[in-house]
């Protein structure tokens, strides 16, 4: 009879395709076997009545990034890794933001110096590119591409992020010589600017404002010419942080005609809306994100985009501020305009179970679809599956445990990052995970870490399921 490390056993297992009682059988940090009657292990955990789901993936992350003005992010590697680990997520996706002026190679090595050795989850890193420098296009990109960062992030908005069309262009064509993704934060800057510089003239810098000065349409238009952009190189895209219908209806259009064209959007743009950002004596700052939460109807169309697949991805866009303190959102110069608050809010640990209550508890999406979008799917688009995003013989064994009867509401004082508050505070959710399994090791017992020392890794990645198709189609 097989002796092993762990077996989770009378658990209801739910993967991307299918949803069975089975049990789990652990070895090495390997998932050795699956179904019943599997033989002894050194440690069992009784799933009865919960769920066992692959460990969440969150591919869009923000942790230790520069923001300037002084402005430090609430989460170092170490608590965003642990606060990703008790929302039931065992790898991140954070990013590597190249500034202007910045050698790619060195800010890869600067994120790893962070990281290393502090983290709670798996992480891998995407690559930020601000400076497409020659030196950046022919060498760093193709040999960090070689060295398994096969995902690029690229900015049509923010000063000092921001790249013009002939760069954004340009780093495509890299990302399709060399086999990497690219992902694109589509909003249109020079009529953010415009919209800007006129609230600004009228007085209207409350943090309200934010919203009104990136409005949709700033949205739709720059998804648009992403979309396009990628179809001149003839290569995949990623759209994030996707926030309305308008946006939704370019991405649909284009998978009509056959584009590889994947979406992806965040809880905030399921259960906040601008209205958030107008709460009095500036508590609205805790909501300002780009793009900004709208409004109901987008909520709704959101929610369609999560049903009827054109959401590949539920992603957080964790990126986390303090506000009680100068080094913080809210720095005397955030309390008087708009301007100046960080774009940027908490979730890497609410994510899932948002989705879970909100999508699963309440009837919205099957238990399959849940798994596809909080994992499966991020494991495939960068280039992590089936090693990551999968329960099967031979794949990491990261195991989720989720106790789906579990009812009680979100709380800052119950949550690990390093953030000073929720903007999902008093949020009902039914399911929560309860038991966390990193490549074997417990790290979260009974919804709490476990203490385990920070046993996440670095993973270099393989090329993403899109890319693979678009050159098989070549
Ligand atoms: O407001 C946001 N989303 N901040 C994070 C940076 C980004 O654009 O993803
Ligand atoms: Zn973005
Ligand atoms: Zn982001
Ligand atoms: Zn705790």
């Amino acid at each position: 009879m097989a002796h092993y490390d762990l077996i989770i056993s009378n658990g209801t297992v739910a993967t991307a395709d299918q949803v069975r009682q089975c049990d789990i059988a652990v070895k090495d940090g390997l998932i050795a076997a699956l179904g019943t009657d599997l033989g002894s292990a050194d440690r069992t955990i009784d799933a009865t009545g919960k769920i066992v789901v692959p460990g969440g993936i969150d591919s869009h992350v923000h942790i230790s990034q520069p923001s300037g003005d002084g402005i430090v992010m609430a989460d170092d590697f170490e608590s965003g890794t642990l606060s990703a680990v008790c929302g039931g997520t065992t790898t991140i996706l954070p990013f590597a933001l190249q500034q202007k002026g910045q050698s790619l190679r060195d800010v890869v090595k600067a994120y790893h110096a962070l990281a290393d050795g502090k983290c709670h989850a798996d992480v891998s890193f995407h690559l930020i590119v601000s400076d497409p420098t020659p030196q950046v296009l022919g060498q760093d990109l193709p040999a960090l591409v070689a060295d398994g960062y096969t995902s690029f992030k690229v900015f049509m908005t923010y000063e000092g992020l921001k790249l013009n069309d002939r760069e954004i262009l340009e780093t495509m064509d890299v990302a399709r010589e060399t086999g990497a993704l690219v992902m694109v934060h589509c909003e249109n800057e020079d009529a953010i600017r415009f919209l800007i510089d006129r609230h600004v003239a009228r007085g209207d810098v409350e943090p309200r404002h934010h919203a009104s000065t990136r409005p949709a349409i700033a949205e739709r238009e720059a998804t648009h010419r992403a979309i396009s952009l990628a179809e001149i190189i003839e290569t995949p895209v990623v759209i994030v942080h996707v926030s309305n219908r308008q946006a939704m209806d370019e991405i649909a259009r284009a998978r009509s005609r056959g584009r590889p064209v994947v979406g992806e959007t965040c809880p905030q743009y399921l259960v906040l809306t601008a209205d958030d950002l107008d709460k009095t004596n500036w508590e609205g700052a805790k909501f300002v994100c780009s793009p900004p939460p709208r409004d109901t109807d987008s909520q709704i169309a959101c929610w369609e985009g999560i049903e009827g697949g054109v959401f590949d991805l539920f992603s957080s866009d964790h990126c986390p501020f303090r506000y009680d303190d100068e080094a913080g959102k809210l720095n005397a110069r955030g309390r008087t305009d708009f301007r100046w608050i960080p774009n940027g809010i908490p979730g890497v640990e609410t994510r899932l179970p948002i989705l879970f209550s909100e999508g699963v508890s309440k009837g919205r999406i099957s238990l399959e679809r849940f798994v596809a979008l909080g994992s499966t799917n991020h494991a495939k688009t960068y280039g992590l599956y089936p090693q990551k995003g999968q329960i099967a013989e031979g794949s990491d064994a990261d195991l989720v445990i989720w106790d789906p009867e579990l009812e009680r509401p979100i709380s800052q004082e119950r949550l690990h990052h390093g953030a000073d508050y929720t903007p999902y505070e008093g949020l009902m959710i039914k399911g929560w995970p309860v038991e966390v399994i990193l490549r074997g090791t417990q790290v979260v017992a009974g919804g709490e870490p476990t203490g385990a020392a920070p046993g996440g890794r670095h993973l270099a990645r393989g090329k993403s399921a899109l890319v693979t198709e678009q050159e098989r189609r070549a």
